[in-house]
């Protein structure tokens, strides 16, 4: 039996009048709105689609894809998460034909549903820009925090599949934090820390996420952030938390509504010191430098063409910037590629390094992303984190210090 109101044109999806793809989306997402206790769908703004990378998908995913694209077509602008490569040049970062073939055919399978190839967890950089308040379905963690607190959107974090049938129906489930009620911070957490440089941010979300866990933090005392920092913050948050929302004061918007939670945790200088001291390895020879987790904005291509002005990276090290294709078209313009290029460094568009088959090509790596590292020691990485800085140094010398 359905427990959530659907109206006629919803019911006549789930009879399968207007296809497989809607009358399976359909049953996804009634069965989820039955297990949350949603009372109807709601439409939606925009859908980003997470579970490109074939690495992740396998053949089972391929063809659950594929399944979908004999009659899917979405109804709003729906984006994609990074792949497993890039989708242009992917011979330069080392994946093999027999990855690239299977990775296109993935590819192949959204382009005919109608999605943008996109490739990229920052698809606020590149015009899909919900506005405030907007029910929106996204995939990818960061971007669903940073959409939630950020920009004050509202979206659950929906796995590839549920993003995908709200993708084909236009709308769904409203439970989670769609629900006002749902959005009420429940742990204050006052930063009594400098945060100097990108990586300190990450280091902050590590703190965070790891003291409130399931708690949505009500954070004080963060006097300024940029867009970099945020977006940096927001995907260490997730990663170490689990709540894909937080309120900043003063910072992000809807905070100043909110009364201070009664449960206090204090981040001082030493917990910060503790969470680099948790990510860092005790590892010297650096063989693979990745910056751009979360993709990496036109700002942090600029500085890191900056930093690599006239050297040289090693030998014996793999340096790779992570961003969208439409972020390097502006690089390209600007002269910032070549710039990279000439000093040995590689553009990965479209992918990323958690996404990418890395396992056993590299043994550490040194980024400025604190979700990076949680990754990559998933790819049996040593890790360090750093500033660009550092790490552009790492990149330089071959070695952390
Ligand atoms: Fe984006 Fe990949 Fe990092 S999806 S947030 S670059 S792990």
């Amino acid at each position: 039996m359905i427990l959530m109101y659907l109206t006629k044109e919803e019911e006549r999806m789930l009879d399968g009048e207007e296809g497989y793809a809607a009358k399976k989306s359909m049953e996804i997402l009634v069965a989820l709105g039955d297990i949350y206790g949603a009372e109807k769908l709601i439409s939606v703004g925009s859908v980003q689609v997470a579970g490109v990378s074939y690495h992740n998908l396998g053949d089972a995913g391929l063809e659950f894809l594929n399944e979908l694209a004999r009659d899917g077509k979405v109804k709003v602008l729906t984006t994609l998460n990074p792949a497993g490569m890039d989708l242009e040049d992917w011979k330069k970062l080392g994946i093999s034909e027999e990855f690239a073939e299977k990775q296109n055919l993935v590819i192949d399978a959204f382009r005919k549903m109608g999605i943008i190839i996109s490739c990229t967890c920052t698809p606020y950089l590149i015009g899909s820009l919900p506005t405030y308040g907007e029910h929106i379905a996204w995939s990818e963690s960061s971007a669903v925090t940073f959409a939630n607190s950020v920009i004050g959107a509202k979206t659950n974090r929906e796995g590839g599949p549920s993003a995908l049938a709200a993708a084909f129906v236009g709308e769904t489930p409203s439970y989670g934090l769609h629900l006002e009620e749902n959005r009420v911070p429940d742990a204050h957490v006052d930063v009594r820390t400098n945060l100097k440089k990108l990586s300190d941010w990450g280091a902050l979300g590590y703190c965070i996420g790891k003291k409130v866990g399931n708690k949505i933090p009500y954070i004080t005392g963060v006097k300024d952030a940029g867009l970099d920092e945020l977006k940096s913050f927001c995907a260490s948050v997730v990663t170490y938390g689990s709540k894909p929302l937080f309120f900043m004061k003063g910072i992000t918007p809807g905070s100043e509504k909110h009364q201070l939670p009664k449960e206090k945790i204090i981040i001082k200088d030493r917990d910060i010191k503790e969470a680099y001291e948790s990510i860092n390895d005790d590892v010297d020879a650096i063989d693979f430098v990745c910056i751009g987790c979360p993709h990496c904005s036109i700002k942090e291509v600029a500085e890191v063409a900056r930093l690599l002005k006239n050297r040289r990276v090693s030998s014996k090290t793999e340096f790779w910037v992570a961003t969208s294709r439409l972020v390097k078209q502006l690089a390209d313009k600007r002269g910032y590629t070549e710039i990279i290029e000439n000093a040995g460094g590689k553009f990965a568009c479209d992918t990323c390094m958690a996404v990418a088959p890395l396992k056993g090509r590299f043994r550490s790596v040194a980024t400025t992303s604190a979700k990076g590292c949680y990754y990559s020691r998933h790819n049996d990485m040593k890790t360090k984190l750093g500033s660009l800085e550092e790490c552009i140094e790492a990149a330089v010398r071959g070695k952390w210090s």
